[in-house]
This record gives structure tokens, C-alpha cells and sequence, in this order.
């Protein structure tokens, strides 16, 4: 079960972030107005919610899953793939520092973006991808360790972020799409694949036995309730802009 969230409200040059959508540039209003009905879902689910101020120097910032790995032992820093979002995460630690007052931290040549990273109970999947690099992930492993969990490295080509294209779901059950449905690591799981044009939606986020679902994703909604999960939609139109995902918005823990 989760008790917590950390949220980071979106700023105003998000309209500038780091984009492959081709979706054109989100709109900051309704962006504000969905990430305000995202923290009601979590508030819903039964979360007490960290709210961080808006960062203007940094367009990704409201997406904080990046910048930190929270465990049920503990918290990792992270040090993002991604230049421009490296100066999130001393901006994070303050917020991180109040819950886990000794966080690890990764170090440079190692790179690592925490949406590249799925928690399976004591078992964390880390995605190499062009955020997160193999001496990222061999620090995050040996940190994971240190913890008593564990960690193994996931090879993909096409995604952003490993959760770009899964979600676990708990009692064994993944959503998944294109490449991962048939990545080899995850062959004992329920792998319940979306179709190519729900494809966003393999980003939900399972919370207390809730599941939150992008808005406008019928077939995976359906899928979703056929499982026999409660179901919470959010809108993420103006995220999605950004290939950002429900999962990317909040850490949870
Ligand atoms: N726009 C989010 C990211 O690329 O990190």
C-alpha cells in the first residue's frame, strides 16, 4: 500500500520541454487544471499529497518520478539522462530528505532516469535507454542491494522510459505494448497488450487497487476493468504533448 505522493505543480516553460511527440506544445492552463485533477486521484486513492512549487528554470520538473527512486527501504537520487533535467534533483532532495533523511545517490558517468525503473515487490526492472545508461544501472543495482532488494537491466530499443511501455499492476499482471510484450524478462507475467493506438495508456499506475487510466483509452480502460480493478481516468492531454505519462507526475511510496 502507498501512504505517500510528492508532486511538483507544472511551470509555465513547460511549454518548452523536452518533446518526441509531435504532438505540438501543451497548453499551460488546461495543463494546470489536469495536473490538479491528477492530485485529486491520488488524494482519492487515499495518498497524502506533497505539493512542490512550480520550477521555471526547468520545463520537465513537474515530471518528478525521474529524479528519484523511492523504495519500500529507502530513496536514490537519481542523475538524469537528460542535460537539462540534471538540476531537478538537488531541487527534489529537500522533499526527499523530509520522509528519507539519508538517500543514496547516483553519480556521473551513470545515468539514470527512475521512469526507467518498474518495482515488482522486492524486484526493480532498470530499462537501458538513452536516459539511463548501463553504469547508471549497475549503481542503482549495487544501492537497490545495499537496501536487500534487488535489481536486473532490461535491454529495449524504441521506448523513452521502460514504463513508457508497461505498467505492473500487481498479482502478476503487466499491460504492456510492442516491444516489451514480447521482451523475453517478462514472459511469466498476465501481459495484457494495448493496441498500437492505446499504446499511451500502457503508462497507468496502479495505486491501492486503484488503477489510474489516461482519459480516452476505452479498450484499455475495459481491460483494465475486466481484471477487476477500481479505475480512476485523469486527463494528460497537455503531458502526453511531452511524452509524459501518469506515472511520471508523482512518486508515490
Ligand atoms: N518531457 C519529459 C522528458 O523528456 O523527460
Amino acid at each position: 500500500m502507498f501512504k505517500h505522493a510528492i508532486v511538483r505543480t507544472p511551470c509555465e516553460a513547460m511549454v518548452k520541454g523536452l518533446s518526441t511527440a509531435k504532438l505540438g506544445k501543451p497548453d499551460y492552463a488546461l495543463a494546470f487544471e489536469q495536473h490538479q485533477d491528477y492530485i485529486a486521484a491520488l488524494r482519492e486513492c487515499g495518498l497524502q499529497v506533497t505539493e512542490l512549487e512550480a520550477l521555471e528554470d526547468f520545463p520537465d520538473s513537474c515530471f518528478v518520478e525521474d529524479v528519484a527512486l523511492i523504495t519500500p527501504k529507502g530513496a536514490i537520487l537519481t542523475h538524469p539522462g537528460a542535460p537539462s533535467r540534471r538540476g531537478e534533483v538537488e531541487l527534489i532532495e529537500p522533499a526527499i530528505k523530509q520522509f528519507f533523511p539519508y538517500p543514496d545517490y547516483i553519480d556521473a558517468p551513470g545515468h539514470v532516469e527512475a521512469g526507467d525503473i518498474m518495482m515488482v515487490g522486492g524486484q526493480f526492472y532498470i530499462g537501458l535507454s538513452a536516459r539511463t545508461n548501463r553504469q547508471g544501472a549497475a549503481q542503482m543495482i549495487s544501492l537497490l542491494n545495499k537496501q536487500g532488494l534487488s535489481g536486473t537491466m532490461v535491454n529495449m530499443s524504441a521506448l523513452l522510459h521502460l514504463k513508457t511501455g508497461l505498467s505492473y499492476l500487481e498479482n502478476n499482471n503487466l499491460l504492456t505494448f510492442g516491444e516489451i510484450h514480447h521482451h523475453p524478462d517478462f514472459s511469466d507475467y498476465n501481459r495484457i497488450e494495448l493496441t498500437a493506438e492505446e499504446s499511451y495508456a500502457a503508462n497507468s499506475v496502479w495505486i491501492n487497487d486503484t488503477v489510474l487510466v489516461p482519459k480516452g483509452f476505452p479498450k484499455a480502460l475495459t481491460a483494465i476493468k475486466t481484471l477487476g480493478y477500481a479505475t480512476r481516468e485523469v486527463a494528460m492531454s497537455e503531458f502526453q504533448k511531452l511524452d509524459g505519462g501518469l506515472s511520471c507526475l508523482s512518486l508515490r511510496f
